[in-house]
């Protein structure tokens, strides 16, 4: 791995959304995923970007989305997060109101710019597999981490900056005992590079429209044993010892 850059991980600020989504466009250039669903020879990165812009904007508002930030660029890294909820919560209005927002965003956004080669059957049949694959695997009642974006710039990959980017959620996570989520459509190297930061793999799935198909690779990172559970251990070790 190469020497680490100093590093500052903050979360993402309105005046970083521009140079976020540049990072997310040039690492996703040749992943697996873009390419299934999107016709690059009609891929419009003006409608990307509007696209991006509307998601960081709810990731704002509704999820953790933080920027790593070097000191040869802006923002070298970002990872989107949506925060743990139980299986049996309702939506709230607030959830119901967010939701309609996006939907009103992304229908102006498409009438304004097309779909940019996005393969629109090809959207819904990623939804299906991605719900088939949800309801098999994540199964903790008190929900997941799901973490929904996670890309750091070519130039800076390799060095340490996705792992730095991704403690920010697991401090939070092991410390409520809570378990994280993702999913990529990479297996070589992600799967290996999600083991060393403590994920396990759980489960593929292809998404087949009988023309091409994708592969999504789920992965689930548990969290430590709860610290309370270690010194009950110690206290009952003590105990046994001086029997
Ligand atoms: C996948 C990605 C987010 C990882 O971030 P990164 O900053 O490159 O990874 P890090 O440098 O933090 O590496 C984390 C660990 O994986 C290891 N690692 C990094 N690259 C590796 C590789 N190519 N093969 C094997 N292990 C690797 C590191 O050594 C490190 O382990 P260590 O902490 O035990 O030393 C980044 O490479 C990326 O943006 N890729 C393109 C877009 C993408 O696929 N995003 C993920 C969608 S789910």
């Amino acid at each position: 791995m190469a020497t680490k850059p100093a590093v500052e991980i903050a979360r993402l600020s309105p005046s970083d959304v521009d140079a976020a989504i540049l990072v997310i466009q040039q690492a996703f250039a040749d992943d697996p995923f873009a390419d299934w669903i999107y016709d690059r020879t009609q891929f419009s990165p003006k409608r990307n970007h509007a696209s991006m812009t509307i998601r960081m904007g709810w990731g704002m508002r509704n999820g953790h989305v933080y920027v790593a930030h070097t000191p040869e660029r802006k923002v070298a890294g970002v990872a989107m997060w949506v925060a743990p909820k139980p299986l049996d919560a309702k939506p709230t209005w607030d959830d119901w109101w967010q939701d309609w927002m996006l939907w009103f965003r992304q229908v102006g956004m498409n009438t304004r710019f097309g779909r940019g080669g996005l393969k629109v059957k090809r959207y819904y049949l990623w939804k299906e597999c991605q719900a088939r694959m949800h309801s098999q695997v994540l199964t903790n009642p008190e929900g997941y981490w799901f973490c929904n974006i996670l890309a750091i710039h070519p130039s800076c990959q390799g060095q340490g900056i996705g792992k730095a980017l991704m403690q920010a959620v697991f401090s939070d996570a092991d410390a409520t005992g809570l378990p994280c989520y993702l999913e990529s459509s990479k297996f070589e190297p992600n799967v290996k590079i999600y083991e060393r930061m403590g994920f396990r793999f759980v489960k593929e799935i292809k998404c087949d429209d009988g023309e091409a198909a994708c592969t999504l690779f789920s992965m689930i990172r548990d969290p430590p044993a709860k610290q309370v559970d270690d010194d009950e251990s110690e206290e009952d070790g003590k105990v046994a010892d001086s029997e």
